[in-house]
């Protein structure tokens, strides 16, 4: 999946800053450790475990994007999203991306006042885009698209006041799956970015969603 979609964002021309998730990787280790997005008191091994898991997945993932012409430029979203104020962010990461380079983060997990969590990746792309009012932020999924509840009937379009009305089940990974998901496109499209749920196994689909254009999916927008 990711050689395809970088092959895609490689020849859409489009400035793209990518958000990769935890998958086999970063779930199922935190999990193992009780970490999720809840605060909890979680042991120092079960913390560098974690983020080692997605340390190695961003280096795989950054390694393909550039066997497939992208530039990839890794950073540490805790770093970025809470260090640093968020003008700054933004002109930075807009300096990276007029030099050619993609700018790619991931879930990582972040040490609160309280305990440490898993700041999922749905939850930066959220944070990027308060950032960076992109035109759209555009979610590869393993499914089609947002599904009508009990179905496999994909919704087409969604706002985020429908949003709020749907009754959506957490998922079972370590940050809120589906139900997180939504929450964050609500709040991104009522900021005024579209947002587009895409399968990221069919490469086409999400080729259009990424340059602006009519694919099968979701697609929220206020
Ligand atoms: N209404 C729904 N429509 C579509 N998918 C749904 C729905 N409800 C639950 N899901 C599940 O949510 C999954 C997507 O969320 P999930 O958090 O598992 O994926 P991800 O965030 O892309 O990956 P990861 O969290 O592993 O990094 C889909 O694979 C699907 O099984
Ligand atoms: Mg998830």
């Amino acid at each position: 999946m990711v050689s395809a979609l970088s092959e895609e964002i490689a020849s859409s021309d489009h400035k793209v800053v990518v958000v990769h998730g935890g998958g086999s990787f970063g779930h199922v280790v935190a999990k193992q450790h009780g970490i999720s997005s809840e605060v909890s008191e979680a042991p120092a091994v079960g913390v560098a475990q974690t983020r080692g898991a997605m340390y190695e997945l961003d280096r795989m993932v950054c390694k393909t994007m550039m066997e497939y012409k992208l530039s990839p430029y890794p950073f540490s979203p805790f770093d970025a999203v809470s260090r640093a104020g968020r003008l700054q962010v933004a002109s930075w990461l807009k300096g990276l991306l007029k030099e050619g380079l993609t700018p790619v983060t991931f879930g990582d997990v972040t040490l609160t006042q309280s305990g440490f969590k898993v700041m999922s990746g749905d939850v930066i792309v959220q944070e990027l885009s308060k950032t960076l009012a992109p035109d759209r932020a555009v979610f590869a999924l393993d499914v089609d698209g947002v599904y009508e509840q009990n179905t496999r009937v994909i919704i087409p379009e969604l706002s985020p006041s429908k949003i709020r009305r749907m009754g959506v089940p957490d998922g079972d990974d370590a940050t809120g799956g589906m139900k997180l998901k939504l929450d964050v496109a609500a709040k991104i499209a009522a900021a005024g970015t579209k947002v587009c749920f895409v399968s990221g196994y069919r490469r086409n689909e999400f080729s259009k969603a990424v340059r602006g254009l009519d694919f099968y999916g979701t697609v929220v927008r206020s």
